[in-house]
């Protein structure tokens, strides 16, 4: 294994031994800057994922005013002054919310209440990526939006301010929609309600009611009210990242003599889909929880090496492994028999179109891969390595491609390499640790 300037090299089957702590959790990390920027003082947040996307959520909320500041001798740990939702100022240039959708969508909420004007762009996924699923519940509640092609694509503007609580029944299961609604909503008048289709991560609502927001549960509905004091600075210890656990556990599962232990992980259910659909696949996978942060599990994924089988993965089920989709396709390549993955049309709008870039990465390693429009069907059997993968510009698939290479004999290259940067700077050294090349 062997990284060049923008891909890196994988293969020699070496089994992946020991324990790994991956990097703090991106879902919880956007979250935990948010909260804090909106709490009275300054809260600690450690261990907070050190990807470019979480970086551009901090970012932006330092252009709107937020002190932000690394601590003295701890790696990856942020002290944040909050002020309150008042806290906030009007930007003087433009906010660049890079790659990252949760960036974009879930500021987006928050800028909705602020009475000034705000400018939301990214880079050119993120600008292809749909908005009317946060635009128009927000407009509903009268904030005044704009973006190209009649607010469905970012750029954004938004001028904030005077927002009225409202019930929105959510057409898309996204965890991003409902953060925006609910950051909104804590500076609406009267009460707004979210009605999820499926259930998505829930790590807002968690974190909020931990430090005692007003927002409630009900079934597939979160409630919140106006808040009319800012909750107090906090600390957290930001757990790993279960979608970076993930490239592991799949790794683990398909390369023979493998026997890990990831610890210190986030371990809310809904993260962790992908463990139950490897234990279907037959692996030989387990989660132990060991504490808790701000109402969040954390716990270890302990995972060998064993034969898979294939599986169906749909419904439901979906939202909570959409961004594992990616690796367990990879499972599913080793796997014996066919692999189906419906009611996932989400894939194609996420940082690439992860259906076409599946198939085509599939199909260079030698594995019958079937698109559809909701996804794929994938015949299991023997990969083949020796050529080139691509990351299609999107993290996940370059990881994806990395953990497949790494369990075939023959060195295969990943091109597009710099972007696993987004979530995951340190993949390939941890993977070269766990597997001692
Ligand atoms: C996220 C929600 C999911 C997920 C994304 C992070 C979040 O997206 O795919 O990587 O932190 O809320 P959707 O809200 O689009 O489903």
């Amino acid at each position: 294994m062997s990284a060049g300037r923008d891909s890196a090299t994988f293969g020699g089957a070496a089994p992946l031994r020991g324990r790994v702590r991956v990097p703090g959790d991106k879902s919880l990390s956007h979250r935990a800057l948010l909260l804090a920027a909106l709490a009275r003082g300054r809260s600690r947040l450690a261990h907070l994922a050190t990807g470019d996307d979480v970086r551009a959520t901090r970012h932006a909320l330092e252009a709107l005013a937020v002190r932000c500041r690394d601590d003295d001798t701890e790696p990856s740990t942020v002290h944040v002054i909050g002020g309150g939702f008042d806290g906030l100022r009007e930007a003087d240039s433009v906010l660049d919310c890079h790659n990252a959708g949760t960036a974009m969508r879930v500021l987006a909420g928050v800028l909705a209440g602020r009475p000034f004007l705000s400018v939301l762009t990214g880079d050119a996924s993120l600008r292809s990526r749909p908005m009317a699923r946060i635009v128009a519940p927000l407009r509903r509640m009268g904030a005044h939006i704009d973006g190209r092609e009649d607010g469905t694509l970012a750029p954004l503007t938004i001028r904030g301010g005077g927002l009225v609580g409202c019930d929105h029944e959510l057409a898309v299961a996204s965890a991003q929609v409902k953060s925006a609604l609910v950051f909104a909503g804590l500076q609406a008048d009267g009460t707004t309600a979210v009605i999820e289709p499926a259930p998505t991560r829930d790590h807002t609502e968690r974190m909020l009611r931990a430090l005692g927001a007003p927002v409630s549960v009900d079934g597939a509905t979160v409630r919140v009210s106006r808040v009319d004091e800012p909750w107090d600075a906090f600390e957290i210890d930001v757990p790993g990242d279960p979608s970076s656990a993930a490239f592991f556990a799949v790794a683990a599962s398909i390369t023979p003599g493998s026997e890990i232990v990831i610890e210190g992980v986030a371990v809310n259910p809904t993260r962790i889909g992908f463990v139950d659909v490897l234990a279907r696949m037959g692996a030989r996978i387990s989660v132990v929880v060991t504490g808790e942060v701000l109402d969040e599990p954390v716990g270890e994924i302990h995972v060998a090496h064993g034969p898979l089988t294939g599986t169906t993965m749909e419904g439901d089920e979906i939202p909570n492994i959409q961004d594992e989709i990616p690796v367990l396709a990879m499972a599913a390549a080793f796997a014996e028999g066919v692999t189906e993955v419906r009611d996932a049309a989400e894939l194609a709008v996420k940082e690439s179109n992860r259906i076409g870039a599946v198939q085509q990465e599939l199909t260079q390693l030698g594995i019958g891969c079937e698109a559809r429009r909701d996804g794929f069907v994938i015949r299991g059997g023997v990969p083949r390595g020796g050529g080139t993968l691509k990351s299609h510009g999107d993290h996940r698939i370059a990881m994806a491609a990395a953990v497949a290479a790494h369990a075939i004999e023959a060195d295969s290259t990943v091109r597009g390499w710099r972007s696993v940067a987004i979530s995951y700077p340190e993949f390939e050294a941890d993977l070269r640790a766990l597997t001692g090349t």
